[in-house]
């Protein structure tokens, strides 16, 4: 079982798509284990953004991200972090395949939604920076129907 950090962006929040976007990942049989809404502070954003800190888009990329609220979120489930992955999509969503979030909805590199953790690693560090009070532990007994 692997746990990944996601997160609704500013724009995603903006156009309204928190309740399809987290519909999605229910819909998948991914477990939700953390959820939250904030207007991120800069020095969190910089953290979670650091690998891109020499970037030429790392200062809009954090104005973009602290504009507004974020909806974070931890899901849990068997390869978590990959599955989650590939119903997000490609990071441009004017390339990302219909049936992706990032696909059906964006058509944009930068405003493209939504986050997902992209390692096991990273994932590590996401959860711990987003939730440091930890996230939840309980059984949803509807996984016996997704998992034989
Ligand atoms: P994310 O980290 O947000 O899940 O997205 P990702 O893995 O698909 O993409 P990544 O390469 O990690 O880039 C992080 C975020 O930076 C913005 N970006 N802008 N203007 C640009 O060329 C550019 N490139 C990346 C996007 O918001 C991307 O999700
Ligand atoms: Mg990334």
């Amino acid at each position: 079982m692997e746990t990944t950090y996601v997160m609704v962006k500013p724009d995603g929040v903006q156009r309204g798509l928190v309740g399809e976007i987290i519909g999605r990942f229910e819909q998948k049989g991914l477990k939700l284990v953390g959820l939250k809404a904030m207007v991120p502070s800069e020095e969190i954003a910089r953290a979670h953004y650091a690998v891109h800190s020499e970037r030429p888009f790392f200062p809009g990329l954090i104005k973009f991200v602290t504009s507004g609220p974020v909806v974070c979120m931890a899901w849990a489930g068997r390869d978590a972090i990959s599955v989650a992955r590939n119903l997000i999509g490609p990071t441009n969503g004017r390339e990302a395949a219909p049936g992706t979030i990032r696909g059906d909805y964006g058509m944009d590199i930068g405003y493209n939604m939504i986050h997902g953790s992209d390692a096991p690693e990273t994932a590590e560090f996401e959860l711990g920076l987003w939730f440091p009070e930890g996230v939840m532990d309980w059984n949803q007994t509807i996984s016996q129907w997704f998992y034989e």
